[in-house]
């Protein structure tokens, strides 16, 4: 595995989130080491998509901590905003801007960190080769098959290098030959960037193929840790 430097450990320390009389997460704790990919499973309901909105900065925890490094991201009292947080996240359904080309999907973190024009060509054009879809640029989503949005979306997850990177499900919309596909492919660009990674899905040979840890959820506790 290639460390990337700027790859941080997330640690969640006593996490609970309460939807009204509802306790979703009881009590979470968890490490997840710098450089390493954790996979979330559980039945549905269980809180998978709850633990990533607080890793991302969506969601306050009522009670615990979100940290990464030495750093604590949110607690009750505070939670540093998405944008703030140096990551990238990619969704089951692609959540690509329509009006916008791949490259300028691509390029709109980057715009949003205010990097100079010339820097985000080449670092899009970097991270669409990193995904196999340098052709595709100037095309619009619509024009992209279900795989081809996704790599669209990864490339557009990787290319600010974040430090944490989220995946929610990225693959269930995809026929079972593409996700094979699509996971070698999103194993072989974790292991490039060296990127923290936290990797939600239904799928357990997914979790087999991209995880150094995977992680069971069962009524908002951790139930099983299995490091491999
Ligand atoms: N904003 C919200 N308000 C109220 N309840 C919510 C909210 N978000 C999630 N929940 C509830 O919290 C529980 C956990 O939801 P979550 O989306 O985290 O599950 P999940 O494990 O991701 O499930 P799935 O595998 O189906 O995606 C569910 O019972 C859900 O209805
Ligand atoms: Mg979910």
């Amino acid at each position: 595995m290639q460390m990337n430097d700027a790859s941080v450990s997330i640690h969640l320390r006593g996490l609970r989130q309460r939807f009204g009389e509802q306790t979703v997460l009881d009590g979470i704790d968890l490490d997840v080491p710098a450089g390493t990919t954790l996979a979330l499973l559980g039945p549905s309901g269980c809180g998978k998509s709850t633990l990533l909105k607080l890793l991302a900065g969506l969601l306050r925890p009522d009670e615990g901590c979100v940290m990464f490094g030495g750093e604590t991201v949110a607690d009750p009292s505070h939670c540093v905003p998405p944008e703030a947080r140096d990551l990238g996240m990619v969704f089951q359904d692609y959540a690509l801007w329509p009006h916008m080309t791949v490259a300028g999907n691509v390029s709109f973190p980057l715009e949003m960190r205010g990097v100079p024009r010339d820097e985000r060509v080449a670092a899009v054009a970097q991270a669409l080769a990193r995904v196999g879809l340098e052709q595709m640029a100037a095309r619009r989503p619509s024009a992209l098959s279900g795989g081809q949005q996704q790599r669209v979306a990864l490339a557009r997850a990787i290319v600010a290098r974040p430090r944490v990177l989220l995946f929610d499900e990225p693959l269930s919309n995809l026929d079972t030959q593409l996700r094979a596909t699509l996971c070698d492919d999103i194993r072989t660009v974790l292991a490039q960037l060296g990127t923290t990674a936290v990797y939600v899905t239904h799928d357990r040979s997914e979790a087999d193929a991209l995880a150094h840890t995977i992680v069971t959820l069962a009524q908002g506790r951790v139930a099983q840790t299995v490091h491999r």
